[in-house]
């Protein structure tokens, strides 16, 4: 380097400052690449799991602007096929933390829950978590009894009614 052959006592100082900011500099590109290594590895485990769809794109925004759910439709009977998906929703996301019965575990037990809730509550608390332990009362007191966030699960709008469904199944309702 240019630098090195200065033959001036300050230049090694003026090195040393130099090499420094390399050493920072390369470090910061070295944390840039994790991350983004980090992310884009999440990003090809979801392109496998399923093709991209509105759906998508739209659960990729911040939760509170444009994905809370203002209304659910309910139907009698249950859509077996949704009370299916709902079920393998809940043992690959749920499980670790709810319990099927009224115990609680590290969250509610969900007996019961779709008697006590509202649908859109359900769907909220589901697909738009931080906000509703932001805003919702009673979200918040669940927060108070449980101690521990519940961290948003990532479901699409989709997979989040296949719950509800197998909610109400577990409920009891046909
Ligand atoms: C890491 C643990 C954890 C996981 C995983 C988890 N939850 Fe939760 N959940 C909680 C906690 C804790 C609460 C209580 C609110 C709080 O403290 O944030 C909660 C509350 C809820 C409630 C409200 C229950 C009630 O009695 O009103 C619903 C509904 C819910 N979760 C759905 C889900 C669904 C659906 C999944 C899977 C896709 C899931 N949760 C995964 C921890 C978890």
């Amino acid at each position: 380097m240019l630098l090195t052959m200065n033959p001036h006592t300050s230049a090694s100082s003026s090195n040393y400052s130099i090499l420094r900011s390399f050493a920072a500099i390369s470090l910061a590109a070295a944390l840039a690449f994790s991350l983004t290594g980090c992310g884009s590895k999440e990003a090809a485990e979801q392109e496998a799991k399923q093709a991209p769809s509105p759906s998508d794109l739209a659960q990729n925004q911040p939760e509170t602007h444009g994905t809370e759910v203002k209304s659910v439709e309910l139907t009698t009977p249950l859509k077996q096929d949704w009370v299916t998906a709902g079920k393998g929703v809940y043992d690959m996301k749920c499980l670790a933390c709810h319990k099927l019965t009224a115990d609680k575990l590290v969250g509610p037990g969900w007996a019961g829950v779709t008697k006590r809730r509202q649908p859109v509550w359900v769907m909220n608390m589901i697909l738009n978590v931080d906000m509703m332990l932001e805003k919702d009362p009673e979200a918040q007191k669940l927060l108070e009894l449980c101690m521990v966030r519940m961290p948003n699960q990532n479901l699409t709008p989709e997979e989040a009614r296949s719950v509800l469904e197998f909610m109400r199944s577990n409920d009891g309702e046909k």
